[in-house]
């Protein structure tokens, strides 16, 4: 074929037209919906992400979700989604081989035991039938039968099924079992909007994703980690680049990312943080209890059954 013939192989291309996107009553996990005030942020010009205007936001930000997580510990963000954070927690905490334990009670679960096992883990699963929480005296039992293991990984909620793990419970647990434990928490609908504190339940890692809690469109990951993590990820031989946390501390501390940040997705973190304070933690918290109660109970009275059990929904 000659290079004349090639060019005609692919004909530009007839598509459907554009549509405006109607006003939407969203009523699913995430993509929340965000405040007009916030999206209208991110129509802000794009800056060069390697100057002081994005230094000086990422940390405003870098501050301000240390608060939300509530530790000291340098919170990493990462163009990426909720998977992200979990593939980024397996990556950086363990070694091919090491044994871990997946405590699961729906979707989200199971994606960390199975990127778990991608990553020539093994993994052992403790589940539970989906609309119910781990029961702590379960695992328990379950995790002196098990041998040793390196890391215990669970959901805070469980998005598909909506209900909530008692992870302060489950975590003191695991640390009276086995204290060097790792314990990853995928937090990706739960942060922000249910109390969940990192340092003082002594949880080694924590993530989320923008387009839950946050006010925010997806497309950033927020990742913690401990000084326990920080010291096992050094050991930690699973190949990582992209996710690597070391590389992205190190340009954390001169207010960059180590590749191109979403910079409109900054703005909108930003500002929404300063809303979320302004609103206060605790009040957010108080808020997403009325609206859920609200919602399952005119759901009850429109007939419906709910899945979750109402104590850890
Ligand atoms: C608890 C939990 N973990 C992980 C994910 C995966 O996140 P994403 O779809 O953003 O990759 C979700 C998404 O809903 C989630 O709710």
């Amino acid at each position: 074929m000659t290079i004349q013939e090639r060019k005609k192989a692919i004909p530009v291309p007839q598509v459907e037209a554009r549509e405006p996107i109607p006003q939407q009553n969203l009523r699913i996990p995430g993509p929340t919906p965000v405040p007009p005030v916030i999206l209208a942020e991110m129509a802000r010009p794009m800056i060069n992400h390697r100057g002081p205007e994005f230094a000086a936001i990422v940390r405003r930000v870098t501050a301000r979700l240390q608060y939300f997580f509530q530790t000291s510990s340098p919170v990493l963000t990462y163009p990426a989604s909720g998977t992200g954070g979990q593939e980024s927690t397996i990556a950086n905490l363990f070694s091919a081989g090491d044994h871990v334990v997946v405590i699961t009670i729906g979707s989200f679960g199971n994606r960390l035991a199975k990127i778990a096992e991608a990553y020539g883990l093994q993994v052992s699963r403790i589940e539970f039938p989906w609309g119910q929480a781990a029961d702590p005296n379960i695992v328990e039992a379950r995790l002196k039968t098990l041998k040793p293991y390196r890391g215990v990984l669970m959901t805070h909620n469980e998005t598909s099924t909506g209900v909530m793990n008692d992870v302060q419970t489950l975590t003191t647990l695991v640390r009276q079992l086995a204290p060097d434990t790792l314990i990853g928490v995928d937090a990706v609908s739960s942060l922000g909007c249910a109390p969940l504190e990192m340092d003082p339940w002594d949880i080694d890692v924590v993530f989320t994703g923008s387009q839950k809690g946050w006010m925010t469109p997806p497309g950033l990951m927020m990742i913690a980690a401990s000084p326990r993590a920080w010291e096992a990820s050094k050991s930690a031989k699973l190949p990582r680049f992209y996710f690597d946390w070391a590389s992205s501390r190190k340009m954390l501390e001169i207010g960059q990312h180590p590749t191109t940040p979403p910079l409109s997705i900054f703005y909108a973190l930003d500002l929404a943080l300063e809303k979320m304070l302004a609103e206060g933690r605790e009040a957010i918290f108080l808020r997403h209890q009325h609206i859920g109660d609200y919602v399952r109970q005119r759901a009850k009275d429109m007939g419906l059954r709910l899945l979750a059990d109402h104590a850890n929904a």
